[in-house]
This record gives structure tokens, sequence and C-alpha cells, in this order.
């Protein structure tokens, strides 16, 4: 099937338990109570062992190390190209004559020529100032986000990505598709004051997928007001992160727990596992009109192996 006609969040529900090993995920999954006050026994039994604070110190306070790390040792091979973005999240796809791209053109117009207000950069002397639309990936890892969009789309886009991690913006810059004349890619820590090298109101959409969980619970909300200040009026915020119960959490052992819901992985990078109310309270603090905010369930199944693995993200979308 053509990827962008998939449905969101896919079309195969599980109606009989005795097929569930027929195929290999199954979407929309419902879950029991039981279930649920299952999920909760554990996550409640992982805060009260959770990881001694002087343990706790050397991950947060050195977490982007972390993540060079992780990147010096995968480099670009560990996360795959997300081609699923453009299904769940069309507003990435400027094809040139579409309605979406037109609109997206005519906001970008009502910022022309604009002095910023909070900002010295001015509208002229940044990267990518001439393109008439602009996205920014926020976490973008080491390009799987950036690249495919990059590709899909016209010469009308430029696209930016921030990563905390110097390691993996290096990756993004030497890769073969690379392009200066596309796009522009710099360090930045969004859980830091530090200013953002392009000015207030210039982005038509951001993309924060699964980099706002690897923040402590308390610095997101002024990591987002600060990115909401990037957005042109009518841009809009793309979100998919890891969601409360999810598999991941559930495995976490003794001794993980660094805070309620937020967890040190073994490669000493962190994770958080958010409600759709989180979410929510989280985005409009910043002031951002919510248009989308769904809980994904998928029942994963390892078919070889005989086993079901719960998955649970929360995807929404937030507009200026
Ligand atoms: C799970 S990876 C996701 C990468 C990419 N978004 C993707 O979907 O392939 C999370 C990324 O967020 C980055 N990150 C985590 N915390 C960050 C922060 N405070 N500021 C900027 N980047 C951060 C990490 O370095 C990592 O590259």
């Amino acid at each position: 099937m053509d990827d962008t006609k998939r449905p969101t969040f896919g079309n195969r529900f599980l109606k009989d338990d005795a097929q569930v090993f027929l195929h290999n995920a199954w979407d929309n999954v419902e879950w029991t109570e039981e279930q649920e006050s299952n999920a909760r026994q554990i996550t409640t039994a992982q805060a009260e062992n959770s990881m001694p604070d002087e343990e706790q110190e050397k991950f947060l306070s050195e977490a982007p190390k972390f993540w060079d790390k992780f990147y010096e040792k995968h480099e670009n091979k560990f996360f795959k190209d997300r081609h699923w973005l453009f299904t769940e999240f069309p507003e990435l796809l400027l094809v040139k004559e579409s309605k979406d791209n037109e609109e997206l053109l005519c906001n970008d117009d009502t910022n022309d020529g604009e002095l910023l207000s909070n900002n010295e950069t001015t509208v002229g002397s940044f990267p990518g100032s001439d393109s008439k639309v602009k996205f920014m990936e926020i976490g973008c890892g080491v390009g799987n986000t950036i690249f495919p969009i990059l590709k899909v789309n016209n010469e009308n886009l430029f696209m930016y990505g921030c990563d905390y991690s110097q390691t993996a913006v290096d990756i993004v810059k030497n890769h073969k598709e690379f392009n200066p004349k596309s796009a522009f890619v710099f360090v930045h820590d969004i859980s830091t004051e530090d200013e953002f090298p392009i000015p207030n109101e210039s982005l038509d959409v951001v993309i924060m997928i699964f980099v706002l969980s690897a923040l402590q619970f308390r610095k997101m909300g002024g990591a987002v007001k600060r990115i909401a200040k990037l957005l042109k009026p009518g841009g809009v915020i793309l979100f998919r992160d890891y969601g409360r119960y999810d598999m991941a959490q559930l495995r976490f052992k003794h001794r993980r727990c660094i805070s309620d819901n937020f967890y040190t992985r073994g490669d000493g990078t962190m994770v958080y596992f958010f409600t759709q109310g989180e979410v929510k309270e989280i985005f409009t603090s910043a002031g951002l009109m919510e248009e989308q905010n769904l809980v994904d369930r998928r029942l994963q199944v390892n078919r070889a192996r005989q086993i079901k693995m719960y998955r649970v993200w929360v995807q929404a979308k937030y507009r200026k």
C-alpha cells in the first residue's frame, strides 16, 4: 500500500485472542483493568526502589555525554528512517502545488521583514533565511527524520536540526546527503536558556520525536515555551513520544528509576513516559492550541518466541 495513504495508527485490530500470533503487530489494542493495575504496581515498586541520589547525579549533569557515547557506538545505524512520519504527520509533505504548501507560504509571508523581539538575530541574517518554508527538528540525532523530509520535499523547504550531542550533529554534517543549502544543524541543549541561532517566529513546523522524554519533567515546560517562541503564528509542533506503561517502562529493573516515570537506561541515556494529560498541560501552558492528542497502543508480537509486547506512544499536534 502507498505509505502516504496508510490510515493513521494502522488498521489491523485483534478481535479474537486466539489469533494473536498470526501477525507481527495489532493496532489500537484495548488494555484490561488487570493489565493497567499490574502496570501501576510495577511502576510504584520501581519508584519505591529508585536510584540513590549520589548515583543519579552523573546521569543528570552529564546527559549529553551519554548520547555522545551512544552515537559513537551506533553511528547512524540504530534508529531507522522514520517513514511513518508522513502518514502520521502529513504536514511534513510539502508537495509543490498542494494546498498545504500554499497555506505554509502564506504564513511565511506574514512574517517578512519583521524585526524580532527578544532575540538578537534579525530576519535575513541567519542560515536559510531566504527559504519560503522552514522546519526544525529538535533532538535530530543523526538525521533519520531530517533526511527523509528533505528527500520528499522541494527546494522551498529549509530544514534545521539541533541536538545536544556534538557527535550526532557531526554525523549529520558528514552524511552524504547533507547540503548546507537546504539544512543547518547545530548543537543546542533545549533544557538550557541558551539562545537559538534563528529568530523567533521563523518556523512553520517543529518536530519533537522521542526527545522531550530525555528531559527531567520539571524542565519540560520551560523548554517547550522557548521552542514555541520560534514558531510563526499558525505554525505547528508535531510531537510523538513514549506513553505511560509502555513495555520499555515496565521492563526497568529496580534502581534505574530517577523520579516518577523517569529512568536511566543501561547506556546512561534517560527517558520519561508521558500521559496524555501531561502532554496537554506542557504544550497548552506554552500558549499553544491542541489539535491532536492521542494514545497509540500497539501490540507487537514475536511470533517465533511467542512473546507479546504492549507498546504505548503519545502523539500530539499543537498550533500557535
Ligand atoms: C531517542 S533520540 C531520537 C532522535 C531523533 N529524534 C529520531 O527520532 O531519530 C533522542 C535525541 O534527543 C537528543 N536530546 C536529548 N535531550 C536533549 C536536549 N536537552 N537538547 C537537545 N537534544 C537532546 C539526544 O541527543 C538524541 O539524539
